[in-house]
């Protein structure tokens, strides 16, 4: 945990706003996981799209992890920080035939999530390697929007469609060895993981899919976002998930090792963006607190209506009253928190924004035109590395440059 101090030079030092990712946190994570599911097959293959900072990857990399990519850049960004190919799996959705080239290309194994494309595979890469999504027609997640199983959504290979699957692959000679599922982010509900692996397991037969070396659980793990939100007893459901998959091993007649892709168990918790107020301002109705940053650079409230704790760095023991944390962006909208009750809030105090690890600066953008913050991981009390901002004139000459040669 890094000390309310720390963030305070932090600030000082680097600037506002600014994101600050405690490494030791993230790692403490990822080992979490092993001690969880006690499993000695289990690799965790961590979900690139929730944080891409580079020095954050290296730390990942360092431990053992893997990597789960979802476009070609993420595959090339992993690629280049160092993870072996076979670390690697590229779940891309909706992917073009020249995308699909190209990591196929990479020799990183590529999950197949529909039969067109699989069709596609069989017909231009025969005898290749590759896993198969289904979708595992489990409901769950922290928001309806990030639900990924069941059939109105878009992802996976239906469950009923097995057969048909493995028909295809045999018809391109294609090795499957790989089977995956992803029910959501957030699961509310430790058994949807168990009931998503049952559901993957029930088709994963030895006759259908012979050469399988893998099963892969997907992402999920959640963790609290309010201080009033219990964690949910990962040891209790490890224990399970490891019985479950050792008997599928038996039943299937091999030992096959079991992957799961986190990417908010293991960055959510470990990044906090630093926001400074300007403005106090009191309408009718509401004391509105104006910060510089906005929701393009923490969109989770606006886009899914998630809570994010706020904490007032500068004033901890100040009286407390309701804020709106606005942004600086034009849109109402532009919340942090609304009617949140909070220690005073002064103009020039700093506020600490938690769970901003994860989908917080990976889904940033520059709308207004405001640069992205600045970032800084700490490791072992020490500044392990740091990235500053784009300064606005850069920003506005990468707009420039980009017209070039046209
Ligand atoms: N594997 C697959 C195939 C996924 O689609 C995802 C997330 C994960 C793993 C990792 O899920 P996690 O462990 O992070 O829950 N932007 C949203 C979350 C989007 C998740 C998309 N897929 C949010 O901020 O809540």
């Amino acid at each position: 945990m890094i000390a309310r101090e720390t963030f305070l030079a932090l600030a000082r030092r680097y600037g506002t706003p600014l994101f600050v990712y405690d490494g030791d946190l993230m790692l403490e994570r990822y080992a979490d996981l092993f001690r969880f599911i006690p499993a000695d097959s289990l690799r965790i293959h961590y979900a690139l799209k929730a944080n891409y900072n580079p020095a954050l990857l290296s730390l990942l990399r360092d431990a053992g992890a893997g990597i789960d990519a979802v476009s070609p850049a993420e595959v090339e960004l992993a690629l280049a920080i160092g993870f072996a190919k076979d670390r690697i799996i590229y779940t891309a959705n909706n992917m073009t035939d020249a995308e699909f080239a190209k990591v196929m290309g990479t020799g990183v194994t590529v999950n197949i999530g529909s039969l067109s494309r699989l069709k596609k595979c069989a017909r231009e890469f025969p005898g290749r390697r590759i896993c198969l999504r289904f979708n595992p027609d489990v409901r769950d997640g922290d928001s309806a929007m990030t639900m990924t199983g069941g059939d109105l959504t878009k992802f996976g290979i239906l469950l009923d469609c097995a057969d048909e699957a493995a028909a295809i692959a045999a018809s391109g000679g294609l090795h499957v060895t790989g089977l995956h599922e992803h029910t959501g982010s957030g699961l509310q509900h430790a058994e949807s993981v168990l009931q998503s692996m049952d559901n993957l397991m029930g088709i994963a037969t030895s006759a259908r899919f012979p050469e399988l070396e893998f099963l892969d659980f997907g992402g999920g793990f959640k963790v609290p976002y309010r201080d009033d939100e219990p964690r949910i007893d990962y040891v209790d459901m490890g224990g399970k998930i490891a019985a479950k998959f050792a008997a599928f091993c038996a039943g299937y007649g091999r030992k096959l090792l079991m992957r799961f892709e986190p990417g908010k168990y293991l960055s959510a918790e470990c990044g906090t963006l630093i926001v400074e107020v300007n403005t106090i301002k009191h309408n009718r109705s509401r004391v509105i607190a104006g910060c510089n940053s906005g929701f393009p650079q923490l969109i989770r409230p606006v886009l899914y209506g998630a809570y994010h704790k706020i904490v007032n760095l500068s004033n901890p023991d100040g009286r407390p009253a309701v804020y709106d944390v606005c942004g600086n962006i034009c849109e109402t909208g532009d919340r942090f928190a609304e009617q949140r009750e909070l220690p005073e809030i002064r103009e020039y105090d700093l506020l600490a924004i938690g769970n901003a690890g994860a989908y917080c600066y990976s889904m940033g953008s520059v709308y207004n035109l405001r640069p992205m913050p600045a970032e800084v991981v700490v490791k072992g009390g020490e500044v392990f590395d740091f990235r500053p901002a784009e300064s606005d004139t850069e920003l506005v000459n990468r707009v420039l440059d980009r017209g070039k040669g046209r």
